[in-house]
């Protein structure tokens, strides 16, 4: 194995914090589906799998160095929330704690003086913003139409579907 073993257990943490953000989303995707909101439920389950991408992406990656990968118990989700505004505010905040954690993993890959691992974890720094700010410029959407909260929710669910093409 060319990885070290704490470079190896890092990663293994991360792989299995990406399933966990692909339940999380999954879990939205069939809430929103329940209410009815057929954009945002869209969103959703492309996100969950997006997520379950990272997971075997850094997954491929362990194995291309050598290193195995175990996944171990995932951490339970939410399975309701007080309005689609309430879930995208929950997915920022979601997005955000990754980010903490993928700069840990940075961090790691920085003590261990790995550098292949540094690289490779560079696409997911930028990746992070990418996902944060796609959040928040559809939180932007919802602070702008909260006067008619109702009316405002169909339009942006719509306009989500429509990105879906
Ligand atoms: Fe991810
Ligand atoms: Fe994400």
């Amino acid at each position: 194995m060319n990885i070290s073993k704490t470079m190896q257990d890092a990663f293994n943490k991360q792989i299995i914090a990406e399933l966990w953000s692909a339940n999380i989303y999954l879990s939205m995707a069939f809430w929103f589906r329940k209410e009815g909101w057929k954009g945002f439920a869209g969103w959703m389950f492309k996100q969950a799998e997006e997520e379950r991408e990272h997971a075997i992406d850094m997954a491929n990656y362990v194995f291309s160095r050598g290193g195995e990968v175990k996944i171990a118990a995932i951490e339970a989700v939410d399975t309701e929330w007080e309005s689609p505004k309430a879930a995208f505010e929950a997915t920022l905040k979601h997005e955000m704690d990754v980010t903490e954690m993928i700069n840990k993993l940075a961090d790691v890959a920085d003590e261990e003086k790995d550098r292949a691992s540094q690289n490779f974890i560079a696409k997911y720094i930028d990746e992070q913003v990418e996902e944060e700010k796609s959040v928040n410029d559809i939180l932007v959407l919802f602070n702008q139409q909260s006067t008619h909260a109702m009316h405002a929710d169909s339009h942006i669910d719509r306009k989500l579907a429509a990105m879906q093409g």
